[in-house]
Order: C-alpha cells, then sequence, then structure tokens
C-alpha cells in the first residue's frame, strides 16, 4: 500500500485530442482512475517542432502541471514529445513517467512477411530512439516510414464532426506503398497517437479505394500503454471524487467544441491552463 491521495489524478499530455485514444484503454484498464486530460493546443503542432522547442516544453509544462494538479503519473500521450523527450522529463519530475512510443515490437511480432510501414510525424520519424526500437526489436524486418502530419488534422476535424478527406488520407497511405519492398507490408504503424482515431477512415481508403489486402493491420501501442500504467500503479486506491478534467494552454472556445467527445470520455469540466 502506497500513500498517494485517492483523488489524485492520472494526467495525459498531448497537443490535443491524442490523448484520448490513450485516454479510451486507460479507462478500459483503470475504469476508477480519476484522469486530467491535458491538451497542449497552444504548442500544437508538436511535430513541426524542433527537438530543443518540443523538450523544453514538454517538460515545462509537465513540471507546472505537476506542481498545479498533484497527479500520481504522468503520461506523455503524444509519441513526438515521448521519441524527443521521455528520458529528460524523466530525469527532471519525481511521478512515475509513461512514454507513447511507436509500436515497433508489436509489429515486428505480428508481422508475417518482415515489412512494416511507420506513419508518424516528422519530428517521430525522424528520431534516434525510433532508430534504436527498430534495431532492437524489428531487425530482422523492413521499416517503411513516412511522415503525415496532415492526418492529425483529419483527426482533429473529426473529432469536431467532420469527415476526414479521403483524399488526404489516400496520400499519406500512397507514400508508403509506393516505396520499395511496400507489396508486402502486412503491419501500419499508427505511430502518432492521433492517428487510432481515424483507424477505421484509414483501413477504408487503403482496401476500398488503393486495393491493400484486408489482411493490413494498423495497430497502435495504446492498449500496451494503458497496461503499463495499470501495473506500476499496482496497490494504488482510486477515487473520482467529482467530474474529471480537461485543460487546455490554446483557445477555450475552440476546445469547447470538442465538449460531447470530451463527455463520451468521461470528461465533463473543461477549463483553461
Ligand atoms: N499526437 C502527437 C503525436 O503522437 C502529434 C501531434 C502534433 O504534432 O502536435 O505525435
Amino acid at each position: 500500500m502506497n500513500n498517494v491521495d485517492p483523488a489524485s489524478p492520472i494526467l495525459l499530455l498531448d497537443t490535443g485530442v491524442g490523448g484520448l485514444s490513450v485516454l479510451g484503454e486507460v479507462r478500459k484498464c483503470l475504469p476508477d482512475a480519476p484522469i486530467l486530460f491535458a491538451a497542449d493546443y497552444a504548442g500544437q503542432p508538436y511535430g513541426q517542432k524542433t527537438e530543443a522547442q518540443v523538450a523544453a516544453r514538454v517538460a515545462g509544462l509537465l513540471g507546472r502541471m505537476t506542481e498545479r494538479y498533484r497527479p500520481r503519473l504522468a503520461c506523455i500521450a503524444c509519441n513526438t514529445a515521448s521519441t524527443i523527450a521521455l528520458g529528460m522529463v524523466r530525469e527532471v519530475l519525481e511521478i512515475p513517467i509513461v512514454g507513447t512510443v511507436p509500436a515497433i515490437k508489436p509489429a515486428a511480432e505480428n508481422t508475417l512477411t518482415g515489412v512494416i510501414g511507420l506513419l508518424g510525424t516528422a519530428g517521430t520519424i525522424r528520431q534516434k530512439y525510433v532508430d534504436d526500437l527498430e534495431s532492437e526489436f524489428a531487425s530482422g524486418t523492413t521499416l517503411l516510414r513516412h511522415a503525415a502530419p496532415e492526418l492529425v488534422d483529419e483527426a482533429e476535424a473529426k473529432l469536431r464532426g467532420g469527415t476526414p478527406d479521403r483524399k488526404v488520407l489516400a496520400a499519406a497511405l500512397n507514400a508508403l506503398s509506393e516505396q520499395d519492398e511496400a507489396m508486402a507490408m502486412d503491419q501500419v504503424i499508427l505511430g502518432c497517437t492521433h492517428f487510432p482515431l481515424i483507424r477505421d477512415e484509414l483501413a477504408d481508403v487503403a482496401m476500398s479505394d488503393l486495393g491493400w489486402s484486408p489482411d493490413v493491420q494498423f495497430i497502435d501501442g495504446a492498449a500496451g500503454i494503458a497496461r503499463r500504467i495499470a501495473h506500476l500503479l499496482e496497490g494504488d486506491t482510486f477515487e473520482r471524487t467529482g467530474p474529471d478534467r480537461a485543460v487546455t494552454t490554446g483557445d477555450v472556445d475552440h476546445f469547447f467544441s470538442l465538449e460531447p467527445v470530451l463527455l463520451s470520455y468521461g470528461i465533463d469540466q473543461i477549463e483553461q491552463f
């Protein structure tokens, strides 16, 4: 047993709605855990920023949020921020920090053909962290990478009631399938937390518009992240004393357009950070 306040939340940080793909899995593992959902809209997109900008921003924000909200654990629910800043954030904060990194290990375990695609932001796909995951877990496979930052906007638009643009989705998928060896690709890693929110649309465009095989799997790491969080918090007691809260660094009216979606994830307070 430890002495954590039962009302202390799990903090999830992304630049926007991407954190919801992780939150959905965390709810399944820890339905009673209080959550603080943080969206750094003022900093979006992380994927187009330099490593130094992302690292400074994420470490600073998490430091201030940790002081204000006293979370028991923070999850960086963003592949870009995690692959750039996870080590540094762990050094400066005293609570457990869980990162979200591209699901290269599960993809390498699942693949039958040995060819894997990775869609992420430009910031993520160029990281040494990703090179290291590839050499540690996928050394016998071919990893095809493509930066598709425009899919972040498609996911944001969908969660505000819009319909993702099939042409934009097709262009991102084509950029993978036009690479050498892509004919055999049977796993596509959604290496940005926004992308699982448009997984069904991506799979549909791939099959219906581009003629990809239905055997191609679109995978992400959110379920594994949630299990990791539950494992780290084993023995904790949880008490949701009130509604869960979402905070944004950006324009709060823009954030309110997500109210119905946030409600469906059990969040009914929206505030400015
Ligand atoms: N959701 C973030 C990720 O997983 C990216 C969004 C952004 O570029 O701000 O990488």
